[in-house]
């Protein structure tokens, strides 16, 4: 049995961040992960260039049943921070829209740099182990792997979420939680694309690959600002994945398809400028030619000319475009989804530790627990914050 000040279960982005940071205040540090590489999913990220922080991000980008939470690490460990670190490591990097910050080159580029750091707090990182069960000590916990038994004073558990099975996501996080009684909420996938009822998936056969700029909410009042994909398994897109974090099974989403005109006055200007265009000519000049095609084809708009349409038909395609409603039948689920809603229940861990308040020397961090950023880099930067918070105390 090998003996170990800390022991990390997950070679992720916060495992690896929390490991480096204890191996700098001197703990003796070990980091198993089951996979052949370290951070999977940080290769994986940001279509393949890691969008590893928001300049924006505040405690307002995270859903959790305790919205206090997030607060304390999130003020500790900034995005700022993070930034710091990556430009004392010389990564070449860019912003997006919206505050997203991505790697120019390659995603690999962070996975070196938190290698790196890990190397340099004297971090041993064993891949190829899975972790196989774990016990109470009379000091700390033994955990098997399967490849070594290790006593540890202190356990981090940064075993991620239960997306993208293929990149080795396991419910174990949770077992342990529950294993040592802490509460695990209900969990579910989020930053996923929907999946259409079939009536649906008739009308928008042919709109695949059409992207539009619109704000998509939800029932409980959130609201996005992005663009919609319509693909051929239904409806995707930043707009999209942002609301499904809020989508519960059965509720309807709004998208207002023209968020930056009021379409009553639009259509009052054309029917002073062009009173004998056809309605749908008309609106083709404002959204993608073959969706106004689907709403004629599905009689979703007259067929008439701008200067026909009565003032109710008006009011009535005003409400239509700027309040268009979708019932999605599903979400594409843990396959394609970006993070798990729900885990370990934050009420069960000190937000400046991680620590489990009933468990001593036992952390949970990163996905496994019940924090979800929105889309746009908040998921890495609560990763990076919560490590370095857990890595001053584990
Ligand atoms: P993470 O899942 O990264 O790591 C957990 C580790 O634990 C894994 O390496 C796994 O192998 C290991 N493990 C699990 N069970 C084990 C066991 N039994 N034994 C041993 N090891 C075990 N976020 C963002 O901010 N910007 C972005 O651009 C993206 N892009 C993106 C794209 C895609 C396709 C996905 C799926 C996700 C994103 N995300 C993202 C989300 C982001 O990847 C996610 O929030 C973090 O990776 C979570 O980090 P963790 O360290 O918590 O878990």
């Amino acid at each position: 049995m090998q003996q170990v000040d800390v022991l990390v279960i997950g070679a992720g982005a916060a495992g690896l961040m929390c490991a480096a940071q204890a191996g700098y205040r001197g703990r003796n540090v070990v980091v198993v992960d089951m996979g052949k590489k370290p951070g999977r999913k940080i290769l994986i990220s940001g279509g393949g260039r890691c969008n590893f922080t928001n300049e924006h991000a505040s405690p307002h980008n995270y859903l959790c049943n305790n919205p206090h939470f997030v607060k304390s690490c999130l003020s500790r460990y900034t995005q700022h921070d993070f930034i710091d670190l990556v430009e004392r490591h010389g990564l070449a990097y860019h912003h997006k829209t919206l505050g997203q910050l991505f790697c120019d080159n390659s995603a690999q580029d962070i996975v070196d740099i938190l290698m790196t750091e890990c190397q340099w707090s004297g971090v041993h990182v064993q891949l190829r182990s899975e972790v196989i069960s774990v016990e109470k000590a009379q000091q700390g916990y033994v955990v098997t792997t399967s490849t070594q038994t290790y006593a540890c004073e202190s356990l981090v558990v940064a075993s991620g979420g239960l997306t993208m099975p293929k990149l080795g996501a396991t419910p174990i996080g949770y077992k342990i939680a529950e294993q040592f009684g802490l509460k695990v909420l209900p969990t579910m996938a989020a930053l996923v694309p929907f999946t259409l009822h079939q009536h649906d998936k008739d009308r928008f056969d042919g709109l695949s690959g059409i992207s539009v700029e619109c704000e998509v909410s939800s029932e409980c009042n959130t609201q996005f600002r992005e663009n919609i994909l319509f693909t051929h398994r239904g409806l995707s897109g930043p707009a999209i994945l942002q609301i499904s974090s809020f989508w519960r099974a059965g509720q309807a989403v709004t998208i207002n398809l023209l968020p930056d005109l009021s379409v009553e006055q639009w259509l009052a200007q054309q029917r002073q400028d062009n009173p004998q265009k056809s309605l749908k000519n008309a609106l083709a000049t404002i959204l993608p030619k073959r969706f106004v095609e689907m709403l004629h084809e599905t009689n979703a708009i007259a067929d008439c000319n701008v200067n026909q349409l009565s003032h109710s038909q008006i009011n009535e395609l005003g409400n239509y475009l700027h309040r268009w409603q979708i019932k999605p039948n599903g979400t594409e689920g843990y396959r394609t989804a970006e993070v798990t809603l729900g885990g370990v229940d934050t009420d069960e861990l000190s937000s400046k530790t991680f620590e489990a308040k009933q468990s001593p020397g036992l952390y949970f961090i990163g996905e496994v627990t019940d924090v979800t950023g929105w889309l746009g880099g908040y998921n890495f930067q609560y990763a990076w914050s919560c490590g370095w918070a857990c890595g001053q105390a584990c």
